[in-house]
Protein backbone atom coordinates (compact mmCIF):
# COMPACT_ATOMS: atom_id res chain seq x y z
CA UNK A 1 0.00 0.00 0.00
CA UNK A 2 1.11 3.56 -1.02
CA UNK A 3 2.14 5.71 2.03
CA UNK A 4 -0.09 8.89 2.22
CA UNK A 5 1.09 11.57 4.26
CA UNK A 6 -0.61 13.70 6.74
CA UNK A 7 -1.09 16.98 5.50
CA UNK A 8 1.02 18.51 8.36
CA UNK A 9 3.79 21.05 7.57
CA UNK A 10 7.24 20.49 8.52
CA UNK A 11 7.11 22.91 11.30
CA UNK A 12 4.22 21.20 12.73
CA UNK A 13 6.19 17.97 12.09
CA UNK A 14 9.64 18.86 13.37
CA UNK A 15 7.52 19.94 16.69
CA UNK A 16 5.57 17.37 16.96
CA UNK A 17 2.37 18.44 17.10
CA UNK A 18 -0.41 15.82 16.25
CA UNK A 19 -3.47 16.63 13.61
CA UNK A 20 -5.96 14.75 16.42
CA UNK A 21 -7.50 17.63 19.11
CA UNK A 22 -8.32 16.29 22.19
CA UNK A 23 -11.96 15.60 22.80
CA UNK A 24 -14.51 18.18 22.63
CA UNK A 25 -16.12 16.57 25.74
CA UNK A 26 -13.41 15.98 28.30
CA UNK A 27 -15.79 13.61 30.11
CA UNK A 28 -16.78 11.63 27.29
CA UNK A 29 -14.29 9.04 28.78
CA UNK A 30 -13.47 7.22 32.10
CA UNK A 31 -10.52 4.35 33.11
CA UNK A 32 -12.95 1.75 35.19
CA UNK A 33 -10.88 -1.02 36.60
CA UNK A 34 -8.25 -1.13 33.96
CA UNK A 35 -10.56 -0.77 31.15
CA UNK A 36 -11.10 2.54 29.09
CA UNK A 37 -14.23 3.29 28.69
CA UNK A 38 -15.56 5.60 25.93
CA UNK A 39 -19.42 7.09 25.67
CA UNK A 40 -20.19 7.29 22.04
CA UNK A 41 -23.04 9.50 22.47
CA UNK A 42 -20.73 12.00 23.97
CA UNK A 43 -17.63 11.36 21.41
CA UNK A 44 -18.81 12.98 18.66
CA UNK A 45 -15.48 12.41 16.54
CA UNK A 46 -15.97 9.03 16.36
CA UNK A 47 -19.53 9.70 14.48
CA UNK A 48 -17.62 9.30 10.83
CA UNK A 49 -14.91 7.63 9.29
CA UNK A 50 -11.52 8.30 10.03
CA UNK A 51 -12.66 10.16 13.06
CA UNK A 52 -10.48 9.49 16.22
CA UNK A 53 -10.35 10.24 19.91
CA UNK A 54 -7.05 11.44 21.52
CA UNK A 55 -6.87 10.30 24.86
CA UNK A 56 -4.29 10.82 27.75
CA UNK A 57 -4.06 11.86 31.50
CA UNK A 58 -5.97 11.62 34.14
CA UNK A 59 -5.36 8.52 35.58
CA UNK A 60 -4.67 7.20 31.96
CA UNK A 61 -1.70 4.56 32.57
CA UNK A 62 -0.75 5.83 28.21
CA UNK A 63 -1.93 7.65 26.10
CA UNK A 64 -4.55 5.99 23.85
CA UNK A 65 -5.73 7.00 20.36
CA UNK A 66 -9.27 5.29 19.20
CA UNK A 67 -9.76 5.39 15.54
CA UNK A 68 -13.43 4.65 13.53
CA UNK A 69 -12.35 2.84 10.20
CA UNK A 70 -14.41 3.04 7.18
CA UNK A 71 -16.19 -0.15 7.50
CA UNK A 72 -17.64 1.26 11.34
CA UNK A 73 -14.93 -0.71 13.53
CA UNK A 74 -12.73 0.88 15.92
CA UNK A 75 -9.05 0.46 16.65
CA UNK A 76 -7.07 1.44 19.48
CA UNK A 77 -3.55 2.13 19.77
CA UNK A 78 -1.06 3.45 22.35
CA UNK A 79 -0.63 6.62 21.29
CA UNK A 80 3.27 6.42 21.23
CA UNK A 81 5.50 5.57 17.67
CA UNK A 82 7.64 3.01 18.19
CA UNK A 83 10.30 5.40 16.48
CA UNK A 84 10.88 8.26 19.24
CA UNK A 85 7.28 8.36 20.63
CA UNK A 86 5.84 10.81 19.03
CA UNK A 87 1.47 10.67 18.67
CA UNK A 88 -0.60 9.32 16.09
CA UNK A 89 -2.99 10.61 13.54
CA UNK A 90 -5.36 8.86 11.36
CA UNK A 91 -4.98 8.68 7.85
CA UNK A 92 -8.03 9.70 5.85
CA UNK A 93 -9.31 7.37 3.19
CA UNK A 94 -6.27 4.90 3.88
CA UNK A 95 -7.24 2.57 6.57
CA UNK A 96 -3.61 3.89 8.58
CA UNK A 97 -2.39 5.64 10.96
CA UNK A 98 0.77 8.03 10.64
CA UNK A 99 3.05 9.31 13.22
CA UNK A 100 3.19 12.82 13.35
CA UNK A 101 6.80 13.58 13.55
CA UNK A 102 9.32 14.06 10.36
CA UNK A 103 9.48 10.17 9.97
CA UNK A 104 5.89 9.71 9.04
CA UNK A 105 6.10 6.43 10.64
CA UNK A 106 2.93 4.39 9.28
CA UNK A 107 1.21 1.61 10.28
CA UNK A 108 -2.49 -0.08 9.11
CA UNK A 109 -5.23 -0.58 11.89
CA UNK A 110 -3.48 -3.56 13.44
CA UNK A 111 -0.77 -1.84 14.32
CA UNK A 112 1.46 -2.92 11.95
CA UNK A 113 4.87 -1.15 10.33
CA UNK A 114 3.98 0.07 7.06
CA UNK A 115 6.63 2.52 6.28
CA UNK A 116 8.95 5.05 8.06
CA UNK A 117 11.75 5.53 10.63
CA UNK A 118 9.68 3.16 13.20
CA UNK A 119 11.05 -0.41 13.20
CA UNK A 120 8.08 -1.95 15.22
CA UNK A 121 4.36 -2.14 15.09
CA UNK A 122 2.54 -0.52 17.30
CA UNK A 123 0.95 -1.65 20.64
CA UNK A 124 -3.26 -2.21 20.03
CA UNK A 125 -5.31 -2.55 22.34
CA UNK A 126 -9.07 -4.86 22.30
CA UNK A 127 -11.86 -2.89 21.23
CA UNK A 128 -15.35 -3.76 22.24
CA UNK A 129 -18.93 -2.17 22.05
CA UNK A 130 -21.29 -2.56 24.79
CA UNK A 131 -24.50 -0.55 24.77
CA UNK A 132 -23.34 2.96 23.25
CA UNK A 133 -19.96 2.40 24.96
CA UNK A 134 -16.50 1.24 23.98
CA UNK A 135 -14.82 -0.95 26.56
CA UNK A 136 -11.16 -0.58 25.83
CA UNK A 137 -8.78 -3.24 27.24
CA UNK A 138 -5.70 -1.96 28.41
S1 LIG B 1 8.76 9.41 16.27
FE1 LIG B 1 7.51 8.56 14.75
S2 LIG B 1 8.72 8.47 12.99
FE2 LIG B 1 10.01 9.29 14.52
Amino acid sequence: MDEKPLKRNFLQRLLGLCATPPPRDPDCWQVRDGRLVVDLARAPELERPDGALRLEGRGLPQRVLVVRAAGGAYHAFRNRCTHAGRRLDPLPGAGQVQCCSVGKSTFDHGGRRIAGSARKDLVTFPVHQEEGRLVITL
